[in-house]
């Protein structure tokens, strides 16, 4: 059953994300889905309730700018839009900092993360009161249109999440823009409220199209493609070697070089939260090691399987 909370129940909301659950919330955007970003298996709830068949990076909102820029690292280009923009419909990719503590699952495992401070009054509200970053897509199911109204989200996801916190419609209506400030140019991800003319007066500097920077110069060049191990990557093993890391999912198969477990009882939303941490690692020592590859236990199709399979196809793709 989802709650319908009042528009003032705000302590409320912020207490049920902070204790892991799913709320949807109002934004001056659309509704958001929010958890808890530090909680990865919050956010595994995130991609199940909403049927992602893959891991999108989602973004972290903040009720503060000081507290966005802990989890990322801002340049001068940043902390001005920031100030003009913010709190506002514009969403910030920079690098993540090494003292950050939203999950891998969060950021999709990418080295970057997308940050935001929302501009309405009951969604800064719900944020102070959680006091944590909110991972938040919008709150349809996955390919559905973008909610901006409580009940448009309960027609979407009633059932599948904890509460929705019914408010003051959306304004702006269309999500965030989406400006990637990681590499030396700045690229628009997605076109949204704050305009490129507005960045580009503000940061006197010519703002790219995504499909641009492919020629670019100076393209920062992979820019949404995700972490990739440096080992090569084995999916569906049914044997493993010595000469070989294992990514376990139940009972592991012997013979591996080491083994990360992704879920011992084979639970797919628990090997979810633990994907891009395995990956990491087992790439890590693998490398020191000097191992050959790692290799990955069959993970079925079943709730978030599809989401993880898609990531490891890509990862074992030939690059
Ligand atoms: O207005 C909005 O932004 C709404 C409200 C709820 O804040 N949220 C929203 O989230 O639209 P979502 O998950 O539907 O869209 C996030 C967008 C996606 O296009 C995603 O690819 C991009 O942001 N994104 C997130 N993190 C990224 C990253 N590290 N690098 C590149 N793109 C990223
Ligand atoms: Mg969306």
């Amino acid at each position: 059953m989802t709650r319908l909370l009042p528009a003032d129940a705000v302590e409320e909301a912020g207490a049920l994300l902070r204790a892991g659950q799913l709320v949807a919330f109002p934004t001056e955007t659309v509704y958001g889905l929010g958890a808890d970003a530090r909680n990865a298996a919050a956010v595994a709830a995130i991609y199940e309730a909403k049927g992602r068949p893959s891991f999108n990076p989602l973004i972290s909102h903040f009720a503060e700018p000081e507290a966005a820029f802990e989890e990322v690292v801002p340049d001068e280009r940043a902390r001005l839009l920031a100030r003009h923009f913010w709190p506002g419909p514009l969403t910030l990719v920079l690098p993540r900092s090494p003292r950050g503590q939203v999950s891998q699952l969060a950021g999709a495992g990418l080295e970057t993360l997308a940050v935001r401070v929302p501009g309405h009054e009951q969604a800064l509200a719900v944020l102070r009161a959680a006091g944590v970053p909110i991972a938040a897509p919008s709150a349809n199911p996955s390919g559905g249109i973008s909610p901006t109204s409580a009940q448009h989200v309960l027609d979407g996801l009633s059932g599948r999440i904890a509460a929705v916190l019914e408010g003051a419609n959306c304004t702006v209506g269309v999500e965030s823009t989406v400006l990637d400030l990681t590499g030396p140019i700045a690229v628009l991800l997605r076109p949204g409220a704050v305009t490129t003319e507005a960045i580009e007066a503000l940061l006197g500097e010519r703002i790219f199209r995504a499909r641009e920077t492919a020629a670019a110069p100076k393209s920062p060049g992979m820019l949404l493609s995700h972490y990739a191990p440096t080992l090569p990557v084995r999916i569906n093993a049914v044997s493993v070697d010595e000469r070989e890391a294992l990514l376990a999912f139940g009972p592991p198969m012997r013979g591996a070089a080491l083994t990360f477990q992704l879920s011992a009882p084979g639970d797919t939303t628990e090997a979810a939260t633990r994907l891009f941490q395995g990956l990491r690692e087992l790439d890590a020592q693998g490398q020191k090691l000097g191992l050959d590859c790692i290799a990955v236990m069959a993970i079925p199709m079943a709730g978030l399987g599809e989401a993880i399979n898609d990531r490891l196809t890509r990862a074992a793709a030939p690059r």
